[in-house]
């Protein structure tokens, strides 16, 4: 029998979310505050060898078969190519959320190295909006990068849009056309308590079941069948294309779920929304084993909770806000 990464449910963990950066260009409302973020200092950010070393780990260990990039914002972090030319030759699906301004004239770079897919954030198709949200006037560049992410060859594309209720659920039904337009898969998102401004309220949730209708009302959808993967598919019975929807809030999709991650700055987390998290960074530089470590990722897998309570009244925010813990 391999061994393998398996919570106290039975549920069986191969997907790794590994974040290169707590840093972004970007300053996303629902993510970050308008300043005063600490980044954390070069020395307590794993290296790519440290990286490379626990993933390999993972990989030839657990049959960890996903590997996915993110931050802060993943390109931000220097020599980034480098990285993903030692996870390509692991042999998983790599791939990389991106907030996408750079991704423009990266894309060549990254592609070569070995990265096979991107999915990038675009939470509005108006300039003034998308400068809102993301604190930045960059909208033109994001969309230059997706148009680059295709002509790249990255496939799929995916958009990730994060739904406000009275900020961008208005564009729901644009996107979706834009998705078509541009044959890049839309996915939209539940707002979730991880902002670090505390900003977050039960009433800036726009659910999952609300995007539907409000699509179905112009684009009749047809529901696909569910993965582990959190997004619930939609086809568009005209055929043109197909959406995501991801209702981490109204849905949990917790019992499926077969993600672990890793902060920048080294510390392993068995949920997106845990309160507690495993330092493998000191494990790393203290001359551990590979069974030392390994012990020590098994043993917080074992102690995963069945899934968070965002809507019950014990519900406890993560202390880390997504930009650092890697979403
Ligand atoms: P693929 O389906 O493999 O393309 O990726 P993904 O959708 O899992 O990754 P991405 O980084 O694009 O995440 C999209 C949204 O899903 C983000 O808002 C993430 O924070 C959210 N998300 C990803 N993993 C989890 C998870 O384990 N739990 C919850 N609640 N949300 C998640
Ligand atoms: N709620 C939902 N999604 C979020 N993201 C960042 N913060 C939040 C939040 N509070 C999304 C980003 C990006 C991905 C990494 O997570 O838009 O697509
Ligand atoms: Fe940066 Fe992504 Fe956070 Fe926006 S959501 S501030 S792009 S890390």
């Amino acid at each position: 029998m391999p061994e393998q990464l398996i919570d106290g449910f039975g549920r069986i963990h191969r997907d790794l979310r590994i974040a290169v950066t707590d840093r972004c260009n970007f300053r996303c409302t629902y993510c970050m505050p308008v300043e005063g973020m600490k980044w954390q200092p070069r020395s307590e950010i794993l290296t790519f060898e440290e990286i490379e070393r626990l993933a390999r780990l993972m990989v030839d260990r657990y049959d960890v078969d996903s590997i996915r990039i993110t931050g802060g914002e993943p390109t931000v972090r220097a020599r980034l190519t480098v990285l993903i030319e030692k996870l390509a030759g692991l042999g998983v699906d790599l791939s990389m959320t991106t907030n996408g301004v750079t991704m423009e004239s990266v894309a060549h770079d990254l592609r070569s190295a070995g990265l096979g897919r991107v999915n990038i954030s675009i939470d509005s198709l108006r300039r003034d909006r998308f400068a809102g949200i993301t604190r930045r006037d960059n909208l033109r560049e994001v969309l230059a990068g997706i148009d680059a992410a295709v002509e790249t060859g990255f496939e799929p594309v995916k958009l990730n849009v994060v739904v406000m209720a009275g900020v961008n659920d208005d564009e729901v039904v644009d996107f979706v056309e834009f998705g078509v337009e541009r044959g890049v898969v839309v996915r939209f998102i539940e707002f979730m308590p991880l902002d670090a401004d505390g900003g977050w309220h039960n009433e800036k949730v726009f659910t999952g079941q609300q995007i539907v209708d409000r699509v179905s009302e112009v684009h009749p959808l047809e529901q696909l069948e569910r993965t582990s993967a959190p997004a619930t598919r939609f086809r568009l019975l005209d055929g043109t294309g197909e959406i995501g929807v991801i209702s981490s809030v109204s849905e949990s999709f917790c019992t499926a779920c077969d993600r672990v991650r890793i902060t920048a700055d080294g510390q392993f987390r068995n949920c997106l929304f845990a309160t507690g998290e495993t330092d493998v960074r000191a494990l790393l530089r203290n001359g551990s084993s590979d069974d030392v470590i390994a012990r020590a990722l098994e043993d917080s897998v074992a102690s995963k909770w069945a899934g968070h309570e965002i809507n019950r009244v014990n519900f406890v925010r993560p202390s880390r806000s997504m930009s650092q813990i890697g979403g």
